[in-house]
């Protein structure tokens, strides 16, 4: 197949914040992908997403499928803005649609779906100008994060309140740095899962994966911080969190976290492939912090491809998952 891989790349530039670069991509990342794609006799092509001849590219170019991994630069609605462009010419693309995109990215708007459906979801309020009153049913500690960010972007250890003025200076805090509202959640104190759905024909479940931060207690972080995220594996900072795939679970845990995971997925009509961030509660309860339709895809440091080798793939397999999951769903919406 002839191949575009729409992607936004990771760049030095000190004079952005330090967290600008963290939800796009690395060039490690963008090679692996170029690498997989042609070792199964495809040919690639590339494009930024933010490339000023976009348009022109798409209008140009003979393509068959476009595999986009790109995280989208402008608002709440970025994650959509290839998959627009590809709509509005009728280009099939990997991946999940306009809309699932942009409603994952708002953890908000999610969760109420996530309620409807009976789906666990910890506890939660918004907050659009810093002034609201805290609602009294929520419990401390809470966590306090940006609405529609990723990566962990604006989240730190500090972001844990256990009183109300905490909370307001971070929610202000937060307000200020990245110009969105605010979600406040529970904290739930227990052990860090995700679940990589990858369809084949149908969403399949990938061995669940946990993540132990024990292991990080010289780097004063606890949880998938930004810091934990963006410094992942760095010894120096502690920051090395223990991989366990599959997870430590007894069965009838490990069904109902992966049933919990498949309803997300299709709660939100995610495609091709999909990572729900977990939480257990004390009770084992898994409780749905996002789901993200983008997940990294790093070779070495990503979530989903841990999960994915796991499974007894390997990197090319499970790319080529990926575009033959979106392949065949072309073929059927072409009847
Ligand atoms: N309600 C919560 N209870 C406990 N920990 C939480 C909660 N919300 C977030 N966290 C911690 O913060 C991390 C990042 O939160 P979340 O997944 O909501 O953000 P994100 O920026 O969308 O992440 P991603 O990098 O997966 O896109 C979680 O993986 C978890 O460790
Ligand atoms: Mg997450």
């Amino acid at each position: 197949m002839d191949i575009a891989l729409t992607f936004n790349l990771k760049k030095e530039d000190e004079t952005k914040p330090a967290d600008y670069f963290s939800e796009f991509d690395s060039q490690e990342t963008i090679n692996a992908i170029t690498g997989a794609l042609e070792s199964k006799g495809h040919k690639v092509k590339f494009i930024e997403g933010d490339h000023p001849n976009l348009f022109s590219f798409f209008k140009n170019n003979r393509i068959d499928m476009v595999f986009n991994i790109a995280e989208g630069k402008h608002g709440k609605f970025r994650e959509s803005e290839i998959p627009a462009i590809l709509d509005y010419f009728g280009i099939p693309y990997t991946g999940s649609s306009t809309f699932s995109l942009a409603l994952a990215l708002n953890k908000a708007l999610t969760k109420k779906i996530l309620k409807a459906e009976n789906i666990p979801t910890p506890a939660f309020q918004v907050f659009q100008k810093g002034n609201e009153k805290l609602d009294r049913n929520l419990k401390f500690p809470l966590i306090v994060k940006p609405n529609c960010e990723g990566s962990a972007k604006g989240i730190n250890a500090s972001n844990v309140v256990h009183s109300e003025k905490e909370l307001f200076a971070k929610v202000k805090e937060i307000i200020n740095a990245y110009k969105q509202e605010v979600l406040v959640e529970e904290f739930i104190d227990g052990k860090e899962l995700t679940v990589g759905i990858l369809e084949n024909g149908k969403p399949v479940v990938l061995p669940i994966l946990e993540i132990d931060f024990s292991t990080c207690k010289k780097s004063g972080e606890y949880f998938y911080s930004w810091r934990m995220k963006e410094f992942q594996g760095d010894a120096d900072l502690g920051l090395t969190p223990t991989f366990h795939c599959p997870a430590r679970l007894d069965k009838e845990t490990e069904k109902l976290v992966k049933e919990t995971a498949l309803r997300t997925h299709r709660a939100v009509q995610c495609l091709d492939i999909s990572r729900t961030d977990i939480r257990l509660d004390k009770n084992n309860i898994p409780y749905v912090l996002e789901i993200n339709p983008l997940p990294g895809l790093n070779p070495r440091e990503s979530n989903f491809p841990i999960m994915a080798y796991a499974a007894g793939m390997k990197y090319e397999d499970l790319i080529e998952a990926i575009l033959s999951s979106a392949s065949k769903r072309r073929k059927t919406t072409d009847g």
